[in-house]
């Protein structure tokens, strides 16, 4: 096993004539219309499924609303309970197998995930108001994921001095704003390790796991070493979380789920990947319309919804004072075409929800010395779709400054010179992701030098870590557990027990 033969999934050029008509057939197969019946979701306890009392409907925000998609069967306290008891089980022998199965089973899922992209792109369209370039990527980190793990698991495995063993069971807790990339790469590393694993999709995400599920059983992957649940109430989710047989949590989601979660379960090991609250620094030296391309796809894809999103521009002064730069970001930013992802040049499609207290706080309060340089703006009535916005201004501390919005609204702040902007910048809890734009070397090394975050980018937009070139993970309030990184070569080791192995035996 050797992590150099890793390559990379590429991604869709849907620029391409045959590529674009592929997309126009995925928007027909899930653009659903309001005579079609919603598709339903069993709960689904290891080989036997069913349905339950409490259902969930799935609309479609593109269609504002009008459309049902599908419904969801959540699980009741005692169907949870029957999955957690089938997974202590371990009827399947799961955790006795082989590395070498495991790891075959997994290259087949990655094959099953290609085979299904166009699938698995429309249901996140669909679900979650993803644009098919966002979805399109997604597919193929999930795919690297079940490639990259089992080689790194098997270095481990080859490794004289140790001997691995799996956990037990691991429970997977991932956020709805990458509903394929994030749990498939959570349930692939601990299937690797030879873990039973339970997932617990985000509830309004929910049918995109199902259908990714889908892929790890007809691989191969028994069907009660890996089960999804979603259940019904805060008292079945408290249940689950808290219960004694989970081994280990891989949490991604809110700093405040974190803490709940360690507080409901303070002995049991979490990886936890959580919020940000991101800076790119620009510096006189930089290139400025290079900078204002890094700047869209960092603050404005998939609606500034990532937890690794630029939120906040830090300008050198000559640049925040420059009248030229100014007008080049407004006509960048409305030049994002927002609306449904069901059009094909939608670049910002809708937010999860239009009920963000934070963001709507942002919007309607402009605290000293903020203005819009770019006012928000709904494009549609039920205010899902919120058009770039851009706050000028904004200074340390201010609601804006510190607060996560996950929403298209970037502020900017200015600083006096890098030293400055770095301190700007490392004013925040949060330490997920950073960028510097400039084109002076001994600028990159005072800020590599420091700069506080878990991913550092020069001269590149600050989202979309590609699988084992840019391993991915906070520090500070974005990280629990130690702070391996996602996608790197030691993330698997947080998933098995290692000993020392007597070399006299
Ligand atoms: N891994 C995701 C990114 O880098 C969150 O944007």
């Amino acid at each position: 096993a050797d992590l150099h033969c890793f390559k990379n999934e590429p991604d869709t050029n849907f620029d391409l004539k045959p590529n674009k008509i592929w997309a126009d057939s995925i928007r027909r197969a899930w653009m659903r219309h309001k005579e079609d019946k919603p598709y339903e979701i069993p709960v689904q306890i290891g080989t036997r499924h069913s349905l339950s009392e409490k259902k969930r409907l799935y609309l479609d925000r593109s269609q504002n609303d009008e459309v049902c998609v599908c419904k969801v069967n959540m699980a009741s306290h005692s169907q949870v309970r029957d999955i957690v008891m089938l997974a202590e089980k371990d009827a399947s022998e799961w955790r006795k197998s082989s590395l070498d199965k495991r790891n075959r089973i997994l290259h087949k899922v990655a094959d099953h995930l290609a085979a299904k992209r166009g699938h698995l792109i429309g249901c996140m369209s669909a679900i979650t108001g993803k644009t098919f370039n966002e979805g399109d990527v997604e597919v193929s980190e999930a795919i690297d994921f079940c490639r990259y793990y089992p080689i790194s698991m098997s270095r481990f495995e080859a490794l004289e001095t140790i001997k691995i063993s799996p956990k037990g069971i691991v429970l997977v807790i991932p956020p709805w704003n990458f509903p394929l990339a994030i749990p498939v790469g959570g349930v692939a590393a601990a299937l690797s390790g030879g873990n039973s694993v339970i997932l617990k999709p985000a509830t309004v995400a929910y049918p995109v796991a199902w259908e990714f599920v889908q892929c790890f059983w007809d691989a191969g992957v028994p069907k009660d070493a890996l089960q999804i649940v979603c259940p019904d109430s805060r008292e079945s989710l408290g249940y689950l979380t808290a219960h004694p047989a989970i081994s280990h949590v891989i949490l991604t989601g809110g700093t405040e789920t974190a803490f709940r979660l360690l507080e409901s379960n303070p002995t049991c090991p979490l990886s936890a990947e959580t919020g940000g609250k991101n800076a790119i620094i620009l510096t006189a030296s930089g290139d400025r319309d290079h900078a204002i391309q890094n700047i869209m796809t960092s603050a404005f894809s998939n609606a500034g919804q990532k937890c690794s999103a630029c939120s906040l521009l830090i300008l050198d002064k000559s640049i925040y004072n420059d009248t030229d730069f100014k007008l080049k970001l407004i006509d960048a930013v409305t030049s994002l075409h927002t609306g449904s992802v069901w059009e094909g040049g939608t670049v910002v499609g809708p937010m999860i929800t239009s009920e963000n207290e934070k963001l709507l706080y942002a919007i309607n309060h402009l605290e000293d010395g903020e203005w819009w340089l770019v006012e928000p703006e709904f494009a549609d009535e039920k205010h899902y779709m919120l058009k770039p916005c851009v706050k000028w201004g904004v200074r340390p501390g201010s609601y804006t400054f510190t607060t996560e919005l996950f929403a298209p609204l970037l502020a900017v702040v200015c600083m006096d010179d890098l030293e400055h902007g770095i301190e700007l910048a490392n004013s925040s809890d949060y330490g997920l992701t950073t960028g510097l734009q400039s084109l002076d070397e001994t600028e990159h090394a005072l800020w590599k030098e420091k700069i506080e975050a878990g991913n550092l980018y020069i001269n590149r937009g600050i989202t979309g870590a590609i699988v084992s070139r840019q391993p991915f993970g906070g520090m500070k309030l974005s990280a629990f557990g130690g702070g391996i990184k996602a996608g790197g070569p030691n993330y698997v080791s947080c998933f098995v027990n290692i000993e020392e192995a007597s070399l006299y035996d």
